[in-house]
């Protein structure tokens, strides 16, 4: 009997004893058994309370039946929020594990829950109510970083620095606009997991294995009571479809990109290269080695973990492909999957939010990073082009004096207005003017842009979505 489960008693007869007879291997018990699904329990006694009710409406179950399983519901239900429910080391799964409970708590009357129902069905709809759930907290997480984000932004917004393309000095912007970028792409995430909670917010209960139920179920009755928009229309699909955890995953995936350029950002900060951040000792840490070193960890891990995401969108996409219809047990694997992307990617938005709260920018070395007025050639084109010069023109006229200027080693602001007519008619004393950074921004008080006037709005607007998405995560729509 080495090759058997014998620990911890007799083995619980499995849920199929009555086709396979023998004992099953220890080794095969170990290698099919997935317990990583515990968090799904409240999920599991919430169906099973909805399927029991609905079994007593079209009289499978009678009255006393209806009661016994529905106070033992409770009774498992109390242990798992109280962290008392045990799963014992025979149960393949927690759907197993919740039955033999049942079982265990009602008696032979337990032994009636799983009429009409498979496990197929039941872990698809476990898996859409924890999922549902999740992406509201997901997105309650993101709007907590947007409005860190979004706070930082609205005392920042004279704080100049330069704007980079190709990691070079480009054109100056303010830290405020730069921290807003990143509020717009967590709104974009937003919409996309919210998006992807529509589609975990139908009910495959009522699926069977595959094809559905010889009994009257009501799947409609079960749906309402689990608050899910709809039922699901094919019992095949609806059994081995995936497709709202890869959405999940991969906008999941998404939010940890944009994490970890938040992150290589604050990297390149805080370093003495930068020096645009100084991270408080609350969040840094040391060397073992090195006793002045104070690193960066945090937005590094934020960094490094986007890759952990990534790799679980990539392996889900790679369990579900070329599965045949309709459940296979390929799909126990879409958990580990589905959770590691949502605590990867919530720890992440979490640990975020408090480093924005508590990191310090060093404005005067922001400013003085963009102060080079060379930052400001695309000011002096745009200045010809509004006398009337071809952009084209514009560009060549003074990307010759920017080069004349860096062979001189003089600055942009030190050229004479002879010398920009001899580049072009068209220059005239205003030109000379341009070469402050403050009025420079101004200047570019577009919708969008990152001139005083649109970026107090653009904050406005940003803090009216956060807003709404914490008073009410999920839209008003639903
Ligand atoms: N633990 C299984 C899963 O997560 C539950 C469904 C098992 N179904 C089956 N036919 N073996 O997919």
């Amino acid at each position: 009997m080495a090759d058997t489960h014998q620990e911890d008693g007799a083995p619980a007869a499995k849920v199929w004893a009555g086709r396979l007879g023998g004992a099953t291997a220890q080794s095969v018990e170990q290698y099919t058994r997935d317990t990583s699904d515990l968090r799904l329990l409240p999920d599991d006694v919430a169906g099973s309370q909805a399927h029991a009710a609905m079994l007593h409406a079209i009289g499978i179950l009678d009255d006393a039946e209806h009661t016994a399983l529905q106070t033992a519901l409770n009774t498992i239900a109390g242990e798992v929020a109280g962290g008392g429910f045990a799963v014992r080391p025979d149960d393949e799964d927690i759907h197993t594990a919740v039955e033999r409970r049942l079982i265990e708590l009602a008696g032979d009357v337990g032994a009636k829950i799983h009429s009409g129902r498979s496990r197929n069905d039941q872990v698809a709809t476990d898996l859409r109510l924890y999922a549902r759930r999740a992406c509201a907290d997901t997105v309650l997480s993101i709007a907590r970083l947007q409005d860190a984000l979004i706070e930082r932004a609205r005392v920042e917004t004279a704080t100049v620095m330069p704007g980079y393309t190709h990691l070079q000095r480009a054109q100056p912007v303010t830290l405020a606009h730069h921290l807003l970028a990143y509020v717009e792409m967590l709104q974009r995430d937003t919409a996309r997991l919210l998006d992807a909670r529509k589609r975990c917010d139908i009910l495959p209960l009522g699926s069977g294995a595959l094809a559905a139920s010889t009994l009257p179920l009501d799947r409609e009755a079960v749906a309402r009571d689990l608050r899910f928009s709809a039922v699901s229309g094919n019992s095949l699909d609806s059994v081995s479809d995936r497709d709202f955890a890869v959405e999940i995953t991969a906008a999941c995936a998404l939010v940890m990109a944009h994490l970890s350029r938040l992150g290589e950002e604050l990297v390149l900060w805080s370093s003495a290269e930068f020096g645009f951040v100084e991270l408080p000792d609350t969040h840094a840490t040391g060397s073992s080695l090195m006793p002045q070193k104070k690193n960066p960890d945090v937005a590094e891990l934020a960094r490094g973990r986007s890759g952990r995401v990534a790799g679980a969108l990539v392996s889900l996409l790679m369990t579900l492909k070329g599965l045949p219809l309709a459940y296979n047990r390929d799909l126990q694997e879409d958990k580990r999957a589905l959770f590691e992307a949502l605590d990867t990617t919530r720890a992440t938005v979490d640990v975020l939010a408090d480093l924005i709260d508590v990191v310090s920018f060093n404005r005067e070395r922001m400013r003085a990073a963009a102060s080079d007025p060379a930052l400001l050639a695309t000011d002096v084109a745009e200045h010809l082009v509004r006398r009337g010069v071809p952009f084209r023109d514009a560009h060549r006229i003074v990307g010759e004096m920017v080069r004349r200027t860096v062979a001189e080693q003089r600055s942009l602001r030190d050229v004479t207005l002879d010398e920009w007519r001899a580049a072009s008619p068209a220059a005239d004393e205003a030109l000379l003017g341009l070469f402050d950074v403050d009025a420079a921004l101004a200047r570019r008080d577009i919708i969008g842009g990152p001139g005083p006037r649109a970026v107090a709005q653009a904050l406005d607007h940003a803090a009216v979505l956060v807003e709404a998405t914490q008073r009410s995560p999920i839209g008003s729509e639903e």
